[in-house]
């Protein structure tokens, strides 16, 4: 195979509401099987998807914009932001762009870049592919190069798992993702500020196909690289709504054992004092649940709570316990408690044993969204400890510290906005 990539050259600056394909015909011959590589940039400009900022304060406007843009912060150093967008993309800034547009303008990605693809590929009227590129960074490798965000009338990505390699041992893994190499090979001849947002790359073969950038995108619960760094700690939101999709056994596990490095109390004495119950099988959940709930309107009846409001807290509550696709109610043992004959040293030791318990609560639920599992810590069995210890057969050494419930977000959660630590930082 031989390939040529060719620049288009000659376009005007794009404005809303102009009709690309009509400008590339015009100023290249194409061929049938050629590939037409588009800058991200031209088909923002050509849809609206530009904003106008209030040039003095453009910092704060590209901020807001990028927060606008963003479904998910992966990581973030000062202003450097690295999110993921509603489309799925993983990029500096959720792709809010200033360069190449107008100043006090910010360009935006389209809303659907495959359909932006493929409406462009129609317009064209050849039998071509369409690639709309972007430039992205890359972890771990310093450069940038572009990638596939829409695609139409290619293959994405060209699967070899299942092949023999040349010493016969079957390929495992082997995904190419064509795409991302056309759009890169395009970037070769379109530069960042030579204005020519078009290539052409011909001479692919066997590259024809119905496939979308979509493709391209890994799916969260094979992502090792979901979250970078003290991010993870951020990323965590309650979620009280969960998607049916059973969350694996190998995600609860890692995340308990996360958890179980919390520090702990007399840890140099080998106390690791946690107990986590995963109520999994359809038996264990629901007497524990009938008894938290008991416990719960009998507390509510003595405080004079009207018979429907009860019933009304119980349910909502119970919305979430008994829907959520993982349940784990927490503990921790005070029986490696040291013993004191006063008051105050004994509340003390107690205190120990139960903000330990928190920082293992913790652990497991930033362990479970450093692997995209969303969680919310309920409070119920805090409130009836001894009820919830009996039930689940422990001794009354263990003390109950709620449960996390879990399972994928059924609606992402809302970004955080990072409280100012001016607010809790008392530096003296
Ligand atoms: C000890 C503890 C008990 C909690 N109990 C409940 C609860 O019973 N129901 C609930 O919806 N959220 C509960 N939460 C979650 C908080 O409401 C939640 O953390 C808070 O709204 C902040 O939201 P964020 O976790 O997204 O930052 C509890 C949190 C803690 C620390």
């Amino acid at each position: 195979m031989r390939i040529e990539v060719i620049p288009v050259t000659g376009l005007p600056e794009i404005a809303d509401g102009d009709d690309l394909a009509e400008l590339i015909s015009s100023h290249t011959e194409l061929r049938d099987g050629d590939v037409v590589v588009v800058a991200q940039k031209i088909v923002s400009k050509s849809e609206g998807w530009i904003v106008e900022i209030d040039a003095t304060h453009a910092r704060e406007e590209r901020a807001k914009a990028i927060i606008q843009e963003t479904a998910r912060v992966v990581a973030r150093r000062g202003e450097i932001v690295i999110a993921q967008t509603r489309h799925g993309f993983v990029c500096a800034n959720a792709g809010v762009d200033a360069s190449n547009v107008q100043p006090g303008r910010l360009a935006l990605l389209p809303l659907d870049p495959d359909g932006s693809a493929e409406r462009l590929r129609a317009a064209l009227g050849r039998n071509v592919g369409v690639v709309i590129s972007d430039t992205f960074g890359r972890a771990w490798r310093i450069g940038q190069t572009n990638v596939a965000l829409g695609v139409a009338g290619i293959k994405a990505v060209r699967d070899h798992r299942g092949e023999k390699d040349s010493f016969g041992m079957e390929l495992e893994a082997t995904i190419i993702a064509i795409a991302d190499e056309i759009a890169g090979a395009a970037e070769l001849v379109m530069g960042k500020s030579d204005g020519i947002p078009v290539a052409i790359v011909r001479g692919l073969e066997g590259i024809s196909g119905e496939d979308s950038a979509r493709a391209l995108i890994r799916p969260p619960e094979e992502d090792l690289f979901a979250v970078a760094g003290v991010d993870v700690v951020e990323l965590r939101r309650s979620v009280r709504a969960f998607d049916v999709r059973p969350v694996p056994d190998e995600v609860v596990a890692r995340a308990v054992e996360a958890a179980a490095t919390a520090p702990a109390p007399h840890g140099s004495r080998g106390a690791r004092p946690w107990r986590f119950v995963w109520l999994k099988t359809s038996e264990a959940r629901p007497p524990f649940l009938a008894a938290l709930r008991e416990m719960w309107r009998s507390d509510l009846r003595t405080d004079g709570v009207s018979d429907e409001t009860i019933s009304r807290r119980i349910d909502r509550s119970n919305e979430i316990l008994e829907k959520a696709p993982v349940l784990i109610a927490c503990f921790v043992s005070l029986g490696a408690a040291d013993g004191y004959p006063d008051e105050r040293r004994a509340r003390a030791e107690r205190d120990m044993f139960v903000a330990a318990g928190g920082a293992a609560v913790q652990n497991l639920m930033v362990a479970l969204a450093a692997q995209s599992v969303g969680s919310c810590w309920i409070s119920s069995s805090l409130f009836a400890p001894d009820v919830a210890a009996r039930v689940l057969g422990l001794g009354p050494e263990w003390q109950a510290l709620g449960c996390v419930a879990a399972g994928y977000a059924s609606d992402p959660p809302a970004a955080r906005q990072t409280a100012d630590p001016q607010g809790f930082l008392d530096v003296r």
